[in-house]
């Protein structure tokens, strides 16, 4: 994770080299945003999933934090490319980030100039658990998922992973994978890093953004994969008790893909192993980003050659 090019303000710089000034003022005061993107080895050549989507995201953030990204959309997604092409990797996990750099101290991030970097990196399996059919094992957060009174939820700000880094090294010191979180009104919001779904009688089930969660184009796709497979699909509020009665959890993100759930607050979902319906998600889903499929694949993958 320490070779390759960085693409930083339009130039493609040697890793080592794309470095910050210490009083860059979104390390000081959380003015950034950005953007997790996969690159997949498909059938016809390596391809970025969903790569206009991230992109829109990635400028909406910028829009809500008055951020003037100092490039079109056409520009950053061939700046992504053009960095993939560079860093010659078959699959890759891609950060784009903007933030407000160095300049003038003080709350207000206006008089400091906005800069963009993409880096890659090779990120197999974000979320780990005793192997792929195992589900993971994660417990109810007691840090209380932030909202768009506090902050804006549809932006990816780095200033909301704050919120989420508590959680997630609270779940990991007390010995679990990962964390979900609950909003002030104590309904499932997501898990610190991916958005979060429940299977009942075949029916899947997952919060609304107006919960707090995040707008997850994982999420997004796993819904229209659903439809298109006949099976329903509800955007309504959860409570945690049903996290514990649910006949199937999964977690869904672009660094985690689509996780199995098998233990919540140390209560077993199911057999503790991935449920029937996750597994038709994921094995779609894994397909589609291969280039296997025709609808989806030909939709939301952007060859890189
Ligand atoms: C807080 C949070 N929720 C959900 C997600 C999933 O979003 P996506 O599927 O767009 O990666 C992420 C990851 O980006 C996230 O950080």
């Amino acid at each position: 994770m320490t070779e390759g090019k960085i693409w930083l303000n339009g130039a493609l710089v040697d890793w080592d080299d794309a470095k910050i000034h210490v009083l860059t003022h979104g390390l000081h005061y959380g003015t950034g945003v950005f953007e997790g993107i996969r690159c997949y080895k498909a059938v016809s050549g390596s391809a970025i999933f969903r790569l206009s989507d991230h992109v829109q995201r990635l400028i909406n953030s910028g829009k809500i934090y008055f951020m003037d990204l100092g490039y079109s959309k056409q520009q950053l997604e061939k700046a992504i490319i053009d960095t993939v092409r560079a860093n010659k990797m078959d699959e890759c996990y891609i950060r784009p980030i903007a933030y407000y750099g160095y300049g003038k101290m003080g709350v207000n991030p206006m008089p400091n100039k906005v800069s963009v970097a993409i880096a890659t990196w090779k990120w197999d399996e974000y979320l780990k658990s005793d192997g792929p059919e195992k589900g993971a094992r994660v417990m109810v957060s007691s840090w209380t998922r932030i909202d768009t009174k506090s902050l804006p939820m549809h932006a990816k700000g780095t200033a909301n992973y704050a919120n989420s880094a508590l959680a997630r090294v609270e779940a990991l010191k007390a010995g679990f994978d990962e964390a979900i979180m609950l909003n002030s009104a104590g309904m499932v919001v997501e898990a610190s890093a991916e958005n979060i779904f429940l299977v009942n009688d075949g029916t899947l089930f997952t919060p609304p953004i107006t919960s707090g969660a995040l707008e997850g184009i994982t999420r997004d796709s796993i819904i229209a994969i659903a439809k298109e497979n006949g099976m329903n699909c509800e955007v309504r509020d959860i409570s945690r008790d049903e996290l514990y009665i649910a006949d199937e959890v999964f977690l869904t993100g672009t660094a985690a893909e689509v996780k199995p759930v098998g233990e919540i607050d140390n209560r077993l979902v199911g057999d503790g192993r991935i449920g029937k319906t996750t597994k038709q998600l994921k094995t779609m889903f894994e397909t589609i980003v291969h280039g296997k499929d025709k609808k989806f694949s030909k939709a939301w993958l952007t060859p890189i050659n």
